[in-house]
C-alpha cells in the first residue's frame, strides 16, 4: 500500500496557493450570495445522519483540490488497506478492525460484498462471541435480583460504554441503574459503593489489556468491599471484559468476554466493552447499534470521496488545522443526553492523531489533532460561546441536532432547534451595524449534522462517522492513528513517583516535583 504524505503531493501545495489567493478572504455571506446552489453543494446524506457543510469556509475549487489531496496521498488505498485487514497499525504491527465488529454474519445466499474471503473465519468468532455477550446481557436484563450495574474501565473502557448509555437513556430497561467508575481516584468508586449492595450489584472490569492501574486497583477494592460485605458468589457478581482472559482468570473472575488485539482501546465499544450498553438496551438494541455503524462503514468503503461524509469531514479537518491554522474544534450537541460525547470525541480524535511524528518516525512539519472539546448545547451558550463569536481565534464548531425528541413536553424542543440553528447563522452572519463591543465580524465556520432522531442506529451511525473522519485525516497526516505510546511515560514515572511517596526519597528528582513531594508527606 503506498501511501504519500500530504506534504510530498503536487496538491498540497496548489491548495497553499489557492489559500493565499482566495481562500482565506472566502466570505461565508458573499458565497451564499453568490451561488444559490451553495447549501446542495456543500450538503451530504450520509447513512443516518445529514451533514450541512455550507456554513464552512471552503468553496467548489478548493474542495476539488483537497480532493485531490486525498487521492495523491492514497487515501483510498489506506482505507481498502483497514478493510482488508492489512497490519496497518504498523509501530505495533496490527490489523484494524473495529468494522468487523458490526459486519452482519455471511449469508452463504449471497457471497459476502463487505467482507475479505480470507477474514471469515475471523467474522465467524467475532458473531460467535457476540452471541454469547447478548445472552449474557439478557439473562442479567431478566434478573430483577440485580439492580445496579458498575463498569470499572478507564480510557475506551469507559468513555464508549458510559457516553452510549446515556445518549440512549430513553431506551435503557427499566430497574437497573448503570454507574461508570474509570478515576483511581478513591473517592469516585467509595460514592458508588455507598450506593450499591453487594447481593444485587453486577461488576463489570472492562479493560482491554487488564494491566490498567486505575482499573485493577478499582476492581481489587470492589471485590476487597463485595468480599467484606458477606459477598461470596464472584462468578455472579463479577465479569470481565478483556482480550487478557488470563489475567482475568487469574484475579479471580470465571465470567469473561473477549475481543481481540486488533480493536483498539477508543474504537472497542462494539465490542465486549459494550456489554453494559447491551445490558442496558437490550439485544435487539445492541443489533442496531452495530447495523447503524455498519451502514457507515459501507457508505465510508464505496462512496465517491467527493459524496463520501467522512472523507469531506476529515479534508475540512486538513483544511482548517494546516490552512487556516485553526487550533481547535467544538463540539456542540444539542441534545442533553450526549452528555459525554464531547469526552469520547476528545479521545478518539486526540490519542488517535496527537502524534509528531509520521508513520515511519520522522517529524512532521505541519500540525495535527485539533483540541476537541465542548459540552451540550445550550449550555455551552451561557458558558463559552461568547469566545466563539467575539474571541480572537476561530474554532469551527460541529452542531448535532435531532429532529424528532422523545419527550412530549410543550415548546421544548422547537426552542432548542430554534437555538442551534440561531447560533449556527449568527456565528456565520456577525453583526455589522453596531461598532466596538457590539460588533460581530461573522464568518466563523459551522458545520451542522442532523438525525431524524437519536435511537441505538442513528448513535452507531454517527459514531462510526466519527471514527472515520479521524482516519481521513490521519491518513493524510501520515501519521499511524492507531497506537497511543504518548501516554506511556507519565505511567512509568507515575510508578517512581508513587514510591517516592511511601519513602520520602527525592534523590535525583527535579527541584519543583520535590518540593511538592515534600510538601505532600508533610
Ligand atoms: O492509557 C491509554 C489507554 O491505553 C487507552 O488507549 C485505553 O482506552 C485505556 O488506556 C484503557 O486501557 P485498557 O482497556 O487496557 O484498560
Amino acid at each position: 500500500m503506498n501511501r504519500t504524505r500530504c506534504d510530498h503531493t503536487p496538491a498540497w501545495g496548489q491548495l497553499q496557493t489557492a489559500f493565499e489567493a482566495s481562500g482565506r478572504a472566502l466570505d461565508l455571506r458573499t458565497a451564499f450570495a453568490a451561488d444559490p446552489r451553495r447549501f446542495e453543494v456543500f450538503s451530504q446524506n450520509a447513512p443516518h445522519v445529514f451533514a450541512d457543510l455550507s456554513k464552512n469556509l471552503v468553496d467548489e475549487a478548493t474542495q476539488a483540490l483537497l480532493l485531490e489531496l486525498a487521492r495523491q496521498s492514497g487515501l483510498e488505498a489506506h482505507r481498502d488497506a483497514m478493510f482488508a485487514g492489512d497490519r496497518i497499525n504498523s509501530t505495533e504491527a496490527r490489523q484494524v478492525m473495529h468494522w468487523l465488529l458490526r459486519t452482519p454474519p455471511i449469508d452463504p445466499a449471497m457471497p459476502s460484498q463487505s467482507v475479505h474471503r480470507h477474514m471469515a473465519e475471523t467474522l465467524h468468532e467475532v458473531h460467535t462471541t457476540l452471541e454469547a455477550m447478548l445472552d449474557y446481557a439478557e439473562r442479567v436484563r431478566a434478573d430483577a435480583a440485580i439492580t445496579d450495574v458498575v463498569n470499572i474501565g478507564i480510557g475506551g473502557s469507559d468513555l464508549g460504554p458510559q457516553m452510549a448509555v446515556l445518549a440512549l437513556d430513553e431506551y435503557v430497561t427499566p430497574g437497573k441503574r448503570f454507574h461508570f467508575v474509570s478515576n483511581v481516584d478513591g473517592h469516585e468508586l467509595a460514592a458508588v459503593l455507598k450506593k450499591v449492595k453487594p447481593e444485587s450489584t453486577l461488576f463489570l472490569v472492562a479493560s482491554k489489556t487488564f494491566t490498567t492501574i486505575e482499573t485493577m486497583t478499582n476492581a481489587h477494592s470492589a471485590k476487597a468491599w463485595f468480599e467484606a460485605q458477606g459477598g461470596t458468589d464472584i462468578a455472579r457478581h463479577f465479569a470481565a471484559l478483556t482480550t487478557n482472559v488470563v489475567a482475568a482468570h487469574a484475579f479471580g473472575i470465571s465470567t469473561t468476554f473477549g475481543f481481540w488485539d486488533w480493536v483498539g482501546g477508543r474504537y472497542s465499544v462494539w465490542s465486549a466493552i459494550g456489554l453494559p450498553l447491551a445490558i442496558a438496551i437490550g439485544a435487539q438494541g445492541f443489533r442496531e447499534f452495530l447495523a447503524g455503524a455498519h451502514d457507515m462503514d459501507e457508505h465510508f468503503r464505496t462512496a465517491p470521496l467527493e459524496q463520501n461524509l467522512p472523507v469531506r469531514l476529515g479534508l475540512l479537518d486538513v483544511w482548517y488545522r494546516n490552512f487556516h491554522h485553526f487550533t481547535s474544534r467544538s463540539v456542540a450537541p444539542y441534545h442533553s443526553a450526549l452528555k459525554r460525547y464531547p469526552a469520547y470525541l476528545q479521545q478518539l480524535e486526540m490519542e488517535s492523531n496527537g502524534k509528531r511524528v509520521d508513520a515511519e518516525g520522522q517529524a512532521l512539519p505541519y500540525a495535527t489533532s485539533p483540541v476537541v472539546w465542548g459540552e451540550p448545547g445550550t449550555n455551552g451558550q451561557h458558558a463559552y460561546f461568547q469566545m466563539l463569536h467575539q474571541g480572537t481565534d476561530v474554532v469551527p464548531v460541529e452542531f448535532v441536532a435531532v429532529k424528532k425528541p422523545k419527550h412530549s413536553l410543550p415548546g421544548h424542543h422547537t426552542l432548542l432547534l430554534a437555538n442551534v440553528l440561531a447560533q449556527a447563522q449568527a456565528l456565520m452572519l456577525g453583526k455589522a451595524d453596531a461598532g466596538g463591543h457590539k460588533h460581530f465580524t461573522g464568518n466563523r465556520p459551522s458545520t451542522f449534522l442532523l438525525l431524524d432522531e437519536l435511537n441505538p442506529t442513528s448513535l452507531g451511525a454517527l459514531i462510526a462517522l466519527q471514527e472515520h473522519r479521524v482516519f481521513v485525516s490521519g491518513s493524510l497526516w501520515g501519521i499511524n492513528s492507531f497506537d497511543q505510546w504518548g501516554v506511556e511515560l507519565g505511567k512509568v514515572l507515575a510508578k517512581d513517583v508513587e514510591a517516592r511517596l511511601s519513602d520520602g526519597n527525592v534523590a535525583g528528582l527535579d527541584a519543583s516535583t520535590a518540593g511538592l513531594l515534600v510538601r505532600l508527606r508533610a
